[in-house]
């Protein structure tokens, strides 16, 4: 059987490569959204009728019903979910501007969570699917200047374990994406930078600064990341990954920061233990 593919933010990074990845695979369909489908002409030479473009905003949620209703009348099913629409914030946290860390929580919380409420009885009823949520290396270590961003991201952490443990015996499973750097418009013009003002953040800005000269310049290739994400959903499941650090900056400063979590509760083992007795 098909296995239909419904991923957002298909116009540019990650999300483009997977689009045109899938686009190219036998037996599979591919609903690509995007917030302007104008941005998705790149797919019309693979189209053969196994591709369903769709203006989706996953901001607007009546944009999200319509998008996967189209996705039910076309294909009746939605096998994976790829929930990769994603922006990033610089700033320092005592400058960065409100209105602009809560439209990162929009995009990248409130957005995955609306689409994964959509897609989630489709998927019970069907008694199979994958839900693959884009999170970061920053979903699991912090940087200075990115605190919304980082916040927005171990959100996507939190929320996407919850939900692995509760479709597990439902045939659904999740995978977290965490990727290091990777060359698409990420840190360029899908982050917002604010630099910072005060002469006390002054080496903030060079930090921010650098970030913006290495868009485009990362190690990690999107067209490499789209490979194994595809071989991983098809040919892995049975042991897919609930999380996945991609790059090797990526998995090693995770493994760096879990280790040192570790050893942080080892030493003070006995006094978080101490807690659990009564106080006289
Ligand atoms: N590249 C990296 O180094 C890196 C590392 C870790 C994690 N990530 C994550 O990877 C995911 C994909 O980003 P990317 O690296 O591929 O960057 P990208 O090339 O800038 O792609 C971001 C995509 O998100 C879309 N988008 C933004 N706001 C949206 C909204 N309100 N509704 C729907 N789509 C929206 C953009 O669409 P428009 O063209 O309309 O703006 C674009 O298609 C993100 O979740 C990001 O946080 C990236």
């Amino acid at each position: 059987m098909k296995k239909t593919w419904m991923i957002t933010g298909t116009s540019t990074g990650f999300g483009r490569s997977l689009a045109t990845y899938l686009a190219q695979q036998p037996d599979i369909n591919l609903v690509a959204t995007a917030r302007h489908t104008a941005d998705l002409t790149y797919l019309d030479q693979y189209n053969r009728g196994q591709i369903l473009k769709q203006s989706l905003d996953v901001t607007q949620p009546e944009q999200i019903e319509r998008a996967v209703g189209s996705a039910m009348e076309q294909f009746q099913r939605v096998d994976v979910l790829v929930n990769n629409a994603g922006i990033g914030y610089f700033g320092s946290f005592e400058e960065s501007d409100l209105l602009d860390a809560k439209q990162v929580f929009d995009v990248n919380v409130w957005g995955l969570v609306n689409m994964t409420r959509t897609v989630l009885p489709v998927m019970r009823h069907q008694g199979t699917g994958t839900i693959v949520n884009f999170s970061s290396i920053g979903g699991l270590y912090s940087f200075p200047t990115l605190a919304f961003y980082h916040g927005s991201k171990y959100a996507v952490e939190g929320i996407s374990e919850t939900i692995a443990k509760e479709v597990q015996n439902l045939g659904i499973k999740v995978m977290l994406v965490e990727p290091s750097g990777f060359r698409t418009d990420w840190a360029g013009r899908s982050s917002h930078k604010m630099l910072p003002t005060h002469s006390d953040y002054a080496p903030l800005k060079q930090f921010i600064e650098d970030n913006e000269k290495g868009a485009h310049h990362e190690p990690g290739d999107p067209d490499r990341a789209a490979r194994i994400i595809y071989d991983q959903v098809m040919n892995h499941q049975a042991t897919l990954p609930l999380r996945l650090p991609l790059g090797k900056f990526a998995v090693d400063t995770a493994i760096e920061k879990y280790s040192q979590m570790e050893q942080l509760f080892q030493a003070n083992y006995d006094l978080s233990v101490s807690a659990d007795q009564r106080e006289k």
